[in-house]
């Protein structure tokens, strides 16, 4: 019973800091054109929010190799340079169009491990306003399961708020 309460707190807190920290993104943005400034504050703004983002970051499509993307502005451990449509998590991202929410990277089909200590995964396609996919924006966490669709619509009501 107690243990029920806590999670509905939880997840009201959490989708109440979403809330709170989406005006805040678009606070700071606003006026500014530039995409690697506003990935850049995304990036920032949710890191600095969530204390089971472990890595959170954008991959970029690549405009001179095709169906490749290249690493974006993020924060975190060191990761990885580019990844091929179809890899790991976020290349499936990419393929799809669709939100990949991983409980346990291991278990995932060709996951790219930057960092050994990642254990779940969320990753969202991001469009512009005329629906081409621009990038993927990539939070990894060390807690197996560490992510819900409280993350998942929190996450894309962000991008698609910041970038179509
Ligand atoms: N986890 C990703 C790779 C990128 S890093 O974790 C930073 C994947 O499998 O797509």
């Amino acid at each position: 019973m107690a243990e029920a309460f806590n999670d509905k707190t939880l997840t009201a807190d959490k989708a109440a800091r979403y809330a709170e920290v989406a005006d805040e993104i678009a606070s700071v943005l606003d006026g500014e054109p530039n995409l690697t400034a506003r990935m850049a504050t995304v990036a920032s703004m949710l890191a600095s929010s969530f204390d089971h983002y472990f890595w959170t970051g954008f991959y970029v499509v690549d405009p001179l190799k095709a169906r490749e993307l290249v690493v974006g502005p993020y924060q975190g451990t060191l990761g990885c340079l580019r990844i091929a449509y179809g890899r790991g998590v976020c290349g499936a991202a990419a393929q799809t169009g669709q939100t990949q929410l991983v409980e346990d990277v291991h278990a995932f089909p060709g996951h790219i491990a930057c960092d050994s200590r990642s254990a779940s995964e969320i990753v969202v396609p991001v469009f512009d306003a005329a629906g081409t996919l621009l990038a993927v924006f990539d939070v990894d966490s060390d807690k197996p399961a560490a992510f819900d669709i409280v993350d998942q619509q929190g996450i894309e009501t962000i991008l698609k708020a910041t970038f179509a």
